[in-house]
């Protein structure tokens, strides 16, 4: 029998071993790692919301009002007021019947792909969808189809010879580790076309687009949003404090309840991590958000600026990858990057094929234009 410390050899050999790396300080854009001060580029905190103010004063309150945890699962009594507020909030934004929150956006995904579709159904996903909606997928039991990155046309051959049951269409907004967008409206044309369901997951789209945030659905307009089936999203990202949701029909949402088995089978998250997510969306919604919003994509255009020479992109969310190929060469350069006082992660094999290795930057409304620089100094001599 293989030893674990063979496994993790085995991966270190091959620059795919993972090691955690203590952050002893609050997050943002500057952040104290291992002891030192550095430039944090890997956040997904886009507008900076995980130390608003106020939104920790929601945390705190909601803790004084509500204590710390919520004692049991939502279906026995850790059906909390706040769990009922941010999900109607939630609805009411998304201009659905009902929502539903979760612990986390992994928890979000698996428990509604698990429940949605079973044996006898189809699940057509998206080549480079999250990890958490492949385990989903997975764990359906429906036969699950892949098509290539926003491949409209193996999309289409996919839905034309899916069988009779479910079909269900699975994409995110913004893709994680590309930061680049779903062909959102051919899609939904595809999708109606065959009359399939359609998920998607606004986890790096939520905050940045939309005149409210609420992601690039709302900025593609109500002929889209109103032909997704399944919204989905995290709260711990752009929200800033953790969580995930689904919104869309009252039917939907309660299958849901009634079959999701990691929102069944698990405790409710703490109730003050409602109301501060409440918070978060309120402030997301609201003018401040929209300014975070604007501060965000004017970072993200003086980042490209100073690069220019270096190597062109356009950026299309808070998410810049640099590519670099080999798993082996986008850990050199993350060590190299951090020697400099600057945290970027390399992002490798599995998260993403194998030799598509890259860094993956992320910019967010509270980066100076000095932490900019220095990443784009940094590698530029790298
Ligand atoms: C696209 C996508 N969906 C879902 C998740 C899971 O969300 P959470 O971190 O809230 O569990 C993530 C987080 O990495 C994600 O990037």
């Amino acid at each position: 029998m293989r030893s674990f410390d063979d496994e993790l050899l085995e991966l270190d050999t091959k620059s795919l071993k993972r090691e955690l790396r203590w952050v002893n300080s609050a997050q943002g854009s500057e952040i104290q790692m291992d002891g030192r001060r550095v430039v944090n580029f890997a956040s997904n905190d886009y507008l900076g919301l995980s130390n608003h103010p106020a939104i920790m004063q929601a945390m705190k309150d909601g803790v004084d009002q509500w204590g710390a945890g919520s004692a049991a699962s939502r279906l026995i009594t850790g059906s909390m007021t706040p769990h009922g507020e941010l999900e109607t909030y939630l609805a009411e934004l998304k201009g659905c019947e009902a929502a539903l929150s979760f612990s986390t956006g992994y928890s979000a995904s698996v428990a509604t792909v698990n429940a949605l579709v079973g044996m006898g159904d189809t699940i057509i996903l998206d080549k480079l969808a999250h990890a958490s909606l492949i385990d989903g997928a997975r764990l359906s039991g429906a036969t699950v189809r892949v098509f290539p990155h926003n491949g409209l046309a193996k999309l289409e051959r996919l839905l034309e010879s899916a069988g009779s049951g479910r079909v269900l269409v699975i994409v995110e907004s913004v893709y994680s580790m590309d930061g680049d967008l779903a062909l959102l409206e051919d899609i939904v044309e595809l999708k109606k076309k065959y009359g399939a369901l359609l998920l998607v997951d606004e986890a790096h789209g939520l905050g940045i687009y939309g005149k409210l945030g609420l992601g690039l659905i709302e900025h593609l307009g109500e002929s889209v949003s109103e032909a997704v089936d399944i919204h989905m999203g995290t709260l711990g990202k752009s929200a800033g404090v953790a969580g995930g949701y689904i919104a869309g029909s009252r039917s939907m949402i309660d299958l849901v309840v009634n079959k999701g088995r990691a929102f069944i089978y698990s405790t409710a998250p703490p109730p003050a991590q409602a109301v501060a997510a409440l918070k978060a969306l309120e402030i997301i919604s609201s003018s401040e958000g929209d300014s975070l919003r604007r501060k965000l994509w004017s970072n993200l255009e003086t980042f490209k600026t100073l690069l220019r020479d270096v190597r062109e992109f356009n950026p299309t969310s808070g998410i810049i990858p640099w590519h670099v190929g080999e798993a082996e060469d986008a850990l050199a350069l993350s060590n190299k990057l951090l020697d400099e006082g600057v945290f970027v992660p390399a992002i490798r094999y599995p998260t993403v094929p194998h030799g598509t290795a890259r860094l993956r930057i992320t910019v967010t409304a509270k980066h100076t234009t000095a932490e900019l620089e220095k990443l784009s100094t940094v590698l530029s001599s790298c």
